[in-house]
């Protein structure tokens, strides 16, 4: 039983949609160029926004939801383009750790992922991850935990999922996931990353993006909020 205020978060509309319209209602606070919306869920507070895409948005989201509306657990939710063969589209997938694809400074030496101070992988909560077996299992549906690569670049190209694949050990690639991650460890909030499969991450991951971004991202709607009931409960 936890009653931490709870920061749910997306990157795009249709992935927190699916979670206002649960929730029914909610006051709409504009702050720092975006919309936040606070709503009491089983009496416990949530914050719930999206960020628009990329990693700085979702820098600045998750800073904000956690310095100026005080949340304390982190949840994301949203869609990916799959690099594992085994992630179909609708598949979900729960990131253990999460590194920035696009991050590279290897002319000094460096690894992909790297720079001073910091670290190429940033692990995400693992109670929270525990929870997301039991919420699996109650709700019936497999759940693969591995590696989510981000970077500022909508994948369309095999050869660079691959090497995505390859040089992170990563099953999925989306474009905020890191950056979230860098900003809660550093806030010491422990965080939970889900997204649904929308894309193959491939010469045709633009159509299916399309055609499967809204399903997908309810989908993993569903899935987190499932885990808020657990966190709550
Ligand atoms: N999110 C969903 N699909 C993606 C892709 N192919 N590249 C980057 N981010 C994504």
């Amino acid at each position: 039983m936890s009653n931490k205020k709870i920061a749910i978060m997306g990157a795009m509309p249709e992935e927190i949609a699916p979670i206002l319209e649960k929730l029914g209602t909610y006051k709409t606070t504009q702050y720092a160029n975006n919309k936040y919306y606070e709503a009491s869920y089983k009496g416990v507070d949530l914050v719930i926004a999206y960020s628009k895409i990329g990693k700085v948005f979702s820098t600045l989201t998750a800073t904000t939801m956690i310095e100026h509306f005080g949340a304390e657990i982190l949840l994301f939710s949203g869609v990916a383009g799959a690099i594992s063969s085994t992630l179909k589209v609708g598949d979900l997938i729960v990131a253990t750790q999460l590194s920035q694809h696009d991050l590279d400074i290897t002319a000094f030496g460096h690894p992909f992922g790297y720079v001073p101070e910091g670290a190429v992988f940033i692990e995400a909560d693992k109670k929270m991850i525990e929870l997301s077996k039991e919420v699996a299992t109650s709700m019936g549906k497999s759940v693969k935990e591995g590696i989510i690569a981000t970077g500022d670049q909508f994948v369309a190209n095999e050869e660079r999922k691959n090497w995505i694949g390859s040089t992170f050990d990563a099953d999925a690639l989306e474009m905020e996931g890191a950056s979230v991650a860098v900003v809660c460890d550093a806030l010491d909030v422990p965080f939970f990353i889900l997204r649904a499969i929308s894309d193959a991450a491939d010469m045709d991951a633009s159509f299916s993006f399309d055609e499967f971004l809204e399903t997908s991202a309810i989908e993993s709607a569903e899935f987190v909020m499932k885990m808020v009931d657990k966190i709550i409960e």
